[in-house]
Formats: C-alpha cells, structure tokens, sequence
C-alpha cells in the first residue's frame, strides 16, 4: 500500500488543490503543480528556473521570509494574506513554507498556498444557492395564484368579446386579452424553467456561435471577439438550455457596452476546480466579457435572484433563469467586474464518463 502511494505521488500532486512549489536557494522554481499553474497562470515548463519574483511581485515581506526560512531552516506559515501574482491578480491566500532536501540536492523550500478567495467564494455560492431555492419556491406559489384566475379572466373576456357587435367595444376586451397574455408570460418566466434536461455531448464552441450568430441580428454595434480554446473537450448537457443561459448572460452585456462595444466570448479549461461540495478534476469556463461600465454597486450582492434588475424596462429574470439552467448542469455562474471589463463566467464539470 505505502509502495503504490509512493509510486502515485505524482498523481496525489496532480490532483492537490492546494498549489505547491519547491523553490532552490536562488528562489528559482524547482517543481510546480497543477494548481500552482493555474494559480500563476503559467505551465510548470516555463516557469521552470524561473525566479519566483517573476510569478509573485512586489512583496517585499514575503520574499524577505522565505530566505529566513531558507537560511534557518525553519518553516513558517502565513494566513489570510494578499499576494499579487504576475497576471495582476491579488490573491487571499495561506501559505506554508518548509525547508525540504530531496536527493543531494542543497536544501530547498516546499511552498503550499491555498486560496481563501476561492473558500469564501464557495461559501457564498451556497448561500445564494439557498436563497435562490426560497425565493423561486416562494415565486412558484404565488404565480401558481395568478395564472388560475387569469385563465378565467381571459376566458370571460373571449366569451364578451363574441357578444360585441360594437368595434369600440371590442377594444376594452382586446386589451384584457392581450394584457392577460402578457401577464401569463411574465408567470411562466417566474417559474422558471422546468422540464428534464435531455443531455448529450456538445461543442460548447458551436453553441456560443450559435448565440453569436442570433443576437448579431439583433444589433450590429457590438464587435463580437472569439478567444477560444480548441483542445477544451464536449460538455454533456442540454443544449437548449445551455444556449438559453448564455444567450441572457449575452444580452445583458449588449444592453450595457456604448456604440463601440466589444464582447469577448473565451473559452478554457480549469483544473481541480470546486463547484459546491463536489470537487471536479476538469471543469469548462465561458467568460463572456464585455467593456461597459460594470455591475451597479447595490446589485452585486443580488444580482442572480429573481426580480432583481437596474432597468427600469427589465423583469430580473434573466440571470435567475440562467443560473438555475447552469445549475440543473451542476454548473455555476460567477461574475467579476472592473470598469470597462465585467466577465460572467459559466462553469461546467467535464465528466469523462457521463451517466
Ligand atoms: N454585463 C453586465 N454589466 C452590467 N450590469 C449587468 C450586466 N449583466 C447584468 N447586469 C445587471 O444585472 C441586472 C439583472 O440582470 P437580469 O438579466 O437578471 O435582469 P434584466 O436584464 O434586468 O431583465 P430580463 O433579463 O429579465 O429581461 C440587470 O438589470 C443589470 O442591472
Ligand atoms: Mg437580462
């Protein structure tokens, strides 16, 4: 048993979320994880021999610390600090540092950093997921109040509207139909999608073209940007659905880019990656970014329940709806913005074995 975890170490680091580095005495890197090049967004082959100042900048202290570490030989942890990494990204972070010496090799450094950013991002997933869950139930009682009488209201009127000889007349039961109509719609938007997802393998690549290809014949002003990436394997989902969710993501952003918009749809991969309790070894991210002013301040907490919208011509459905489609695929939406770049950020396990 020992000899097989021992044979299999490097598949245990593979598969580690936490990212592990070995640094040499030059604070070179000697050896990068999975996690740790997805943390850096750097492949282990180029970051290799490189100086670690190349992948962590600016921090004095935690520079100054690890060649302590380095020179006592004793190790040393830090919790809940925030390092900026070579993409500009500021990361909260734990960090241990232990002396290690493998082979004949001068001592060396293991370096393990853990997110916290992504623990506290986990946390309110969760949260906004039980709130959703409320809010939705409490919407489905009440539009299941609405829609009975409405049926009959909008019978009744049908049944006036025969018995009208009078065109003027006629109007007043027009406008009842036709708002009772409307208002149904509204109801069966509240309730949200509903049906079994009929999953199979997809291209998400087809699908965001798909989406492309609709909403640019509903405006020319926005430049559509493709970044994807080739290698990024078939999702197993419903394809309408999937489409439904990143065709209001989509919307949302044309509304908000001015005349010289830009939306960029980016596809990759991600390694262990958490979505709930279930941790996935690979997972697909669609960013779907756009250069507009961003996510109103008051929204950001709120933005993906039900009815909550910053238009006035806007019902709030759409990020609910879409959320919930993601979420029948075990999937989750994130969102980040800064002026002139707000990213929505679908993300969906990569089984290999779908059920
Ligand atoms: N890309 C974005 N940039 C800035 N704000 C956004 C973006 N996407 C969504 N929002 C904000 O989030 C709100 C909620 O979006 P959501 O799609 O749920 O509802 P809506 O667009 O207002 O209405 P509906 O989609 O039901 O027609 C929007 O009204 C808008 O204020
Ligand atoms: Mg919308």
């Amino acid at each position: 048993m020992i000899q097989n975890i021992q044979q299999s170490a490097q598949s245990i680091l593979d598969t580690l979320h936490s990212a592990v580095l070995v640094i040499n005495q030059q604070l070179c890197v000697e050896y990068m994880n999975p996690s740790a090049e997805m943390m850096f967004q750097i492949s282990y082959a180029r970051a290799k021999q490189r100086p670690l100042q190349e992948l962590v900048i600016d921090e004095t202290d935690f520079f100054t610390r690890l060649k302590r570490s380095l020179k006592t030989q004793h190790p040393f942890s830090a919790y809940e600090e925030d390092l900026t990494v070579r993409t500009g990204q500021v990361l909260a972070l734990d960090y241990m540092a232990s002396p290690i010496q493998y082979g004949n090799q001068p001592q060396c450094l293991l370096l393990e950093l853990v997110s916290r950013g992504r623990h506290r991002k986990i946390a309110q997933e969760k949260h906004l997921l039980i709130q959703n869950e409320a809010s939705r139930s409490l919407l489905r009682g009440l539009a299941h109040e609405i829609k009975n009488p409405l049926g009959g209201i909008r019978g009744a009127a049908q049944l006036l509207e025969r018995k009208l000889d009078n065109e003027q007349d006629r109007e007043f039961t027009t406008v009842i139909i036709r708002e009772a109509d409307r208002l149904k719609k509204l109801v069966d938007r509240m309730l949200g999608p509903r049906g079994v997802p009929h999953k199979r393998q997809l291209n998400i690549h087809k699908m965001l073209e798909h989406v492309r290809s609709l909403v640019q014949v509903e405006t020319s002003k926005v430049k559509f940007i493709a970044d994807y990436d080739p290698s990024l394997p078939d999702i197993y989902g419903d394809e309408s659905m999937i489409i439904q969710a990143i065709l209001n993501i989509t919307r949302n952003a044309i509304r908000e880019v001015s005349d010289d918009g830009e939306i960029i749809f980016r596809t990759r991969s991600i390694r262990n990656y958490t979505i709930g309790d279930n941790a996935y070894p690979l997972v697909a991210k669609i960013d779907i970014i756009d250069n507009g002013p961003g996510v109103p301040e008051d929204l950001k907490e709120k933005l993906f329940l039900p009815m909550v919208t910053g238009h006035a011509e806007g019902t709030g459905l759409g990020l609910s709806i879409a959320h919930t489609l993601i979420n029948r695929h075990d999937g989750l939406i994130e969102f980040s913005c800064t002026p002139g770049y707000t990213t929505f950020s679908i993300l969906l396990p990569l089984l290999t074995d779908p059920e």
